[in-house]
């Protein structure tokens, strides 16, 4: 694939604007001298923890530690990759992003593959054209509107028509400059077994076109309307190619990519005119798998889109074997999944249709744990009516008791249980207990303790190493020279801190710089340059205090350590005594210089 030089990257990290950029996502206000200050666009809250150091172009949440530069923002908030985000930065701030080097063959499939995808794109809104405009797909905006789906949202999702002649797309294509060769690479000619001649893969069907996450048209998916004689299945897909791949697919996935990035969570539903009819009632974080048992590489998509996944399945057991499969392929990944509860033999453009949004929306909100989901439906297809019927349904709890961790969901859980087979908990919890986990089922366990854990409070003396380190930042003057003298090992308590002011001693001009790879060194970094920012007048006076304060701290250990070995503190008495009073001195100055300026 083709890289784009460094160069360009950091033309795009210079011509963004932060403030800029950031707003589009969460309101700004300016809260210090070079720092601002909003609601956290990553996570819930009503006091704004989250703030961004424009100079520095890099963002903090003091809140849920979100952390990160432009290029990150773009990738959180969009849900696109690295490469996509700098193509959104260099479009919004128009900078021209220059290939490296290709090596030529690279180049002449890349070439073609962009022509490959040009076709597609132009036969996308050739069909599109023809659902609104032929007489001939009358039929077909029939059968849409029956089924309650809109014309604007189905120009939204380019729904289209392919004409029933055999060679529309073929004709148009070749008139435009494309092969035969292009239009079979494509997934758009089919060729007769008998003559060995080539026609329209997509003939007298509803057309929907299958885009990738960034809204390239990759394949095609036709609907027969059932017409007399039309003895084709329902569907009919594009072809395997280099292009489309039916198992990594998830229809609408470039529409319900930011809406997912922003709920956090990614409704994934059977069909296409589910989708459609959710985004039609503003469900606009909603996928489909088009019908396939979930593949572990649309597993992996859906990770890609938010990190709950909301099952909206039929309620029919093809639906519920396709749930369990799921939970398979996601066992092991950092994937919450859910289940929307459904009406029987109801599927959710059904359910839109009859009942309206807010019902969908409802039966959303009320989506249940996989877990909960599974441990019901053990009950439900369960025998319970014997000793042997509960013994067998017990067996096949265990497996799923054994991935819960001990928490209020098991608890309430094995209530359930205990209640429906009639035993006591602890009976129930005992007999759970007496085989070892399968260690497969094992792996499935939530990992609660990798999740993110909260902002311990920190201590006193971490929070005075933190703020010395922003005013060395804010006052490079004094901080330049203070942390060259500085002894990380014996002035700075928090290892972590340590390693920020060796950092900062290389980098304090741009301390955002040069951090690559180390991911926690990058977040306290840009969390100190985001507070430097907005400290608002950062005087040498209160720099003393704080340089003062890490000595006396210093000087504290050291006579701790002293007594611990029996020996004498005098020395260090008398020093910590000077200590003391310059801090005092200092203090005084730096409540002088406030009084001066208010
Ligand atoms: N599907 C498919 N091939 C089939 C049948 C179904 O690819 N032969 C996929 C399609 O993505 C379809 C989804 O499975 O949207 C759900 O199937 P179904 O409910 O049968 O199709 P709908 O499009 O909802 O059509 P309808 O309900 O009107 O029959
Ligand atoms: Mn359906």
């Amino acid at each position: 694939m083709a890289l784009y030089t460094n160069d360009s990257k950091e033309r795009v990290r210079d011509a963004v604007d932060m403030v800029d950029l950031v707003s589009s996502r969460t309101e700004l206000r300016k809260a210090g001298a070079n720092r601002f200050t909003g609601l956290c666009p990553f996570h819930d809250e009503r006091s704004p923890s989250f703030g961004i150091n424009p100079a520095d172009k890099v963002y903090y949440c003091f809140g849920c530690q979100a952390s990160g530069d432009a290029f990150t923002f773009v990738m959180e908030t969009e849900g696109v990759d690295f490469k996509g985000a700098l193509e959104l930065l260099a479009d919004r701030y128009r900078v021209a992003l220059e290939l490296e080097d290709e090596d030529p063959r690279a180049a002449e499939q890349r070439q073609r593959r962009e022509r490959l995808l040009e076709l597609l794109e132009r036969t996308a809104t050739y069909y599109a054209r023809q659902l609104w405009e032929s007489r001939e797909a009358q039929r077909a905006r029939a059968y849409l509107t029956e089924r309650g789906l809109e014309e604007g949202m189905l120009r939204e999702f380019r729904v289209g028509y392919a004409p029933s002649a055999w060679d529309t797309v073929l004709d148009a294509s070749r008139r435009a400059g494309f092969g035969n060769r292009e239009l079979y690479d494509a997934g758009l000619a089919t060729k007769s077994e008998k003559s060995g001649r080539i026609y329209d893969r997509f003939r007298s069907q509803i057309i929907f076109p299958l885009a990738d996450a960034r809204g390239r048209v990759r394949g095609f998916a036709g609907r027969t309307l059932g017409g007399e004689g039309d003895r084709r299945p329902k569907y009919v897909n594009s072809p395997e190619s280099e292009l489309f791949h039916k198992r990594s697919q998830l229809f609408a996935a470039d529409l319900a990519r930011a809406p997912a990035a922003k709920a956090g969570s990614v409704v994934v539903a059977e069909g296409y005119t589910d989708v459609i009819a959710m985004h039609q009632v503003g469900v606009r974080n909603s996928v489909c798998i088009m019908g396939t048992s979930l593949t572990e590489e649309q597993v992996a998509e859906l990770a890609r889109l938010a990190p709950v996944v909301q099952l909206a399945l039929d309620a029919d057991s093809a639906g519920q074997e396709a749930m369990l499969r799921a939970a398979r392929v996601a066992a092991g990944r950092k994937l919450e999944l859910r289940v929307v509860p459904l009406p029987r033999g109801e599927d959710p453009a059904e359910l839109v249709q009859r009942a309206g949004g807010e019902e969908i929306e409802r039966r959303i909100a009320a989506s249940v744990p996989f877990v909960r989901f599974r441990v019901l439906r053990a009950l439900e297809a369960g025998d319970l009516s014997d000793a042997e019927g509960k013994d067998r349904v017990l067996a096949q709890l265990r497996g799923i008791f054994a991935t819960l961790a001990p928490s209020v969901m098991r608890e309430e859980l094995l209530r359930i249980v205990a209640d429906r087979i009639d035993l006591s908990t602890e009976l129930l919890n005992s007999l759970l207990a007496q085989r070892r986990p399968d260690p497969a089922e094992r792996e499935q366990r939530p990992q609660a303790a990798e999740q993110r854990a909260p902002a311990a409070s920190l201590g006193r003396r971490e929070k005075q190493e933190r703020t010395f380190l922003e005013l060395c930042i804010a006052l490079p003057d004094l901080g330049s020279p203070a942390l060259a003298e500085l002894d990380p090992e014996a002035d700075l308590a928090t290892p972590a801190l340590r390693r920020a002011a060796l950092h900062l001693r290389e980098h304090l001009a741009a301390p955002s710089e040069a951090l690559e790879g180390d991911e926690e060194l990058t977040a306290l970094v840009r969390a100190l340059s985001v507070r430097a920012a907005g400290i608002e007048r950062a005087s040498p006076a209160q720099f003393r205090v704080e340089r003062l304060q890490l000595e006396l701290h210093r000087i504290e250990r050291e006579i701790a350590a002293a007594r611990a070995r029996d020996e004498p503190i005098s020395d260090l008495a008398k020093r910590r005594g000077t200590t003391q009073a310059a801090i005092g001195r200092a203090m005084e100055q730096v409540m002088e210089e406030g009084a001066a300026s208010r």
